[in-house]
């Protein structure tokens, strides 16, 4: 199954940045800088972002801060060769292609693991082991930050909303509509809810 999923997101990585330019217009360009404010450059020395796709947020990431080492991770080569000619000029950025539920990382080292538009296309018993992963791999005052849309306005955009949820599987994707923040806070200390500036996206800012 993992096989077709890789697949599906290799053949999908040759249109994935037109297909998110068309429907989120200027707005996806905001979320991202909005992420990548909450790192703090004195403090974040190693930066995650999980499921990274074509490493849009990457960019920002090491805009933000030229000292902290950043990574993204992927399971899809064709997703990681889009995010390696975005991130061309970025000298402190690598890639790596590794599934979610098994972080080439080590324990603890880990200041902030971003995880943007992603987690609802994980399927439900691998977000318990990603979940669990990005706690193995945080430092103890580390933050999961993880960003996801909103249920959209227009129908049809709104119809594969729900199709992508439904990617998880019917349980877990009840189980986050109805019950998001209090599954979130079976894992973390404290977990904070904010909204993007169009209100499009929800981020959740997660202490270990
Ligand atoms: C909708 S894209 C999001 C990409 C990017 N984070 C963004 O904001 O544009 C979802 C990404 O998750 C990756 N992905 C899904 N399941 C994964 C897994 N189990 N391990 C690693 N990557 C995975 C896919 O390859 C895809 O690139």
């Amino acid at each position: 199954m993992r096989v077709y999923r890789r697949k599906f997101y290799n053949l999908f990585s040759k249109i994935y940045d037109s297909f998110v330019n068309l429907h989120s217009k200027n707005s996806g360009h905001e979320a991202r800088k909005a992420l990548a404010a909450l790192i703090e450059p004195q403090r974040d020395k190693v930066v995650v972002d999980i499921c990274t796709g074509t490493g849009s947020l990457l960019a920002y990431l090491a805009d933000r801060s030229n000292v902290s080492l950043i990574i993204g991770i992927d399971f899809s080569r064709g997703m990681l060769k889009k995010a390696k000619e975005k991130i061309k000029d970025k000298n402190n950025i690598y890639l790596i292609e590794a599934d979610v539920t098994r972080l080439p990382l080590r324990n603890a080292k880990c200041d902030k693991i971003f995880c943007s538009h992603a987690f609802y296309e994980v399927k439900d018993k691998d977000q318990v082991n990603l979940l669990n992963e990005v706690k193995r791999t945080l430092k103890p005052s580390g933050h999961f930050i993880m960003m996801e849309h909103e249920i959209p306005e227009n129908m049809f955009i709104r119809f594969l909303f729900y199709l992508r949820i439904l990617s998880m599987g019917i349980k877990a994707a009840l189980n986050i509509l109805k019950r998001e923040e209090i599954y979130l806070k079976s894992y973390f200390s404290k977990v904070r809810k904010t909204y993007t500036s169009s209100k499009k996206s929800k981020i959740y800012i997660c202490e270990k």
